[in-house]
């Protein structure tokens, strides 16, 4: 009964679905939190989270999941690099562009965020970038800039050589990264949050809906809504564009979740011009400045290295050459057997093309392969999610959300 009425404060606070976090996880976190508040007594500790904002405080620290890396999702990054180099820089150059990183963790998507438009030659003062959590843990940590290897999960990592250097303390990102973004602490699901601020041009809220229960994500989706400028861009997570539709107009960009606002007439040829508007920007022309080894390789060889076959399939899809893609993922795994990692690439080009059984098939055998692979489960899930199956969707997710919180500890 008291547990239910923990479980409740927390969904009308941070929306959080405990089911997210498997069967376990609030009772455990309740139960750290009155030992280190020395209360033994269920009632007691719900009255003190009445009472004290701070033992609130702290229990959202013990549930919440800061699970973050440089260039997560990389392709995000590339997507962006492009828009404002193609369509951003020829049209605004008489202001700066507005971005929110929302949930931002500890920093590192903030900070890709920043690295990313430095690459694209805008200069610190051409953006400004809020950042925004409701961990104060995760914020003073993004604050201090300094990062070890779990934060470099990414296969580039070649911008920690132009934007930081090593010190045996770990990764110090340079001054003028730091300085260029600001972090907030806040909470999404607050009405008035940022609400006298101007519209942002770019939104990244990219995994936290995954944890919100079907209420909070309506909450939330209404808010970033307000938040976004008219032809703003929101880029959220795969597993959470189904939060987003009516409101929101998918720009089918593959391998990136990007979107507009919807018409808010509901004009479906208006919508349609919406989504068609800004998928091609990486159609126009390579970008000049390039991390990515990966979005610049060449077609492939007469001879191709296993690796390279893979990579050039990955830049195809990238480009949207979804059969061509799709033909070397299958060459590549029929000489790579257990690669996990191929077959969620088929998959995405399989769900891409909008072979959703193909697709499903591909995760499958992926999470066959490698039952911990975070990707795969939550293509999964995405999918389940699209043909209705929402309990077994669901099911995936607490999956996810267990092995996240296990590789954060
Ligand atoms: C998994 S991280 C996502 C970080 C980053 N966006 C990414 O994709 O790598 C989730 C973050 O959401 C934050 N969070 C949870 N509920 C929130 C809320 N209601 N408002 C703001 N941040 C929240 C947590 O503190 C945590 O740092």
């Amino acid at each position: 009964m008291i547990h239910d009425e923990i479980e409740t404060l927390l969904r009308n606070k941070i929306g959080l679905n405990p089911e997210t976090l498997g069967p376990r996880a609030i009772a455990t976190a309740v139960n750290q939190r009155m030992k280190s508040a020395d209360i033994t007594d269920r009632r007691n500790y719900l009255q003190q989270l009445y009472r004290c904002p701070r033992e609130m405080e702290a229990l959202i620290e013990s549930v919440v999941v800061p699970e973050t890396w440089f260039f997560r999702n990389e392709e995000a990054f590339n997507y962006l690099r492009h828009y404002v180099i193609f369509e951003w820089i020829p049209h605004h150059s008489h202001r700066a562009l507005r971005v929110l990183s929302i949930p931002c963790s500890t920093g590192e998507e903030p900070f890709s965020i920043a690295i990313t438009l430095l690459d694209a030659a805008l200069r610190v003062q051409n953006f400004h970038i809020d950042a925004v959590d409701i961990s104060k843990q995760a914020l003073q940590k993004a604050k201090r800039g300094v990062y070890r290897k779990n934060s470099f999960r990414g296969q580039n990592i070649s911008f920690r050589d132009r934007y930081g250097w090593e010190t045996p303390e770990g990764y110090h990102l340079s001054p003028q990264v730091r300085k260029s973004v600001n972090f907030i602490h806040g909470n999404l699901l607050n009405p008035l949050f940022l609400y006298n601020n101007p519209p942002y041009d770019i939104i990244f809220c990219r995994n936290l809906l995954i944890y919100f229960d079907v209420e909070a994500r309506q909450r939330a989706v209404q808010i970033l809504e307000r938040l976004l400028a008219p032809t703003g861009l929101l880029f959220v997570g795969s597993a959470e564009v189904s939060a987003l539709s009516g409101r929101f107009i998918s720009l089918r960009h593959p391998m990136t979740w990007v979107y507009r606002k919807a018409d808010p007439r509901g004009d479906r040829a208006e919508n349609r011009k919406i989504s068609a508007q800004a998928a091609p920007p990486v159609a126009i022309a390579p970008p000049p400045i390039s991390y990515s080894p990966v979005a610049e390789k060449p077609a492939p060889t007469p001879n191709p290295t296993p690796e390279s076959l893979l990579d050039s399939a990955r830049n195809l899809a990238d480009n949207g050459r979804l059969h061509e893609a799709a033909h070397l993922c299958e060459t590549y795994l029929r000489q790579n057997r257990t690669d996990a990692d191929a077959y969620v690439l088929l998959g995405e080009v399989q769900g891409a093309a909008g072979h959703e059984e193909l697709a499903e098939q591909s995760f499958q055998k992926a999470i066959y392969l490698d039952p911990n692979h975070v990707d795969a489960l939550l293509h999964l899930a995405l999918l389940k999610e699209h043909q209705g199956e929402i309990a077994s969707a669901s099911g995936i997710r607490q999956r996810i959300a267990r092995l996240l919180k296990l590789q954060g500890e």
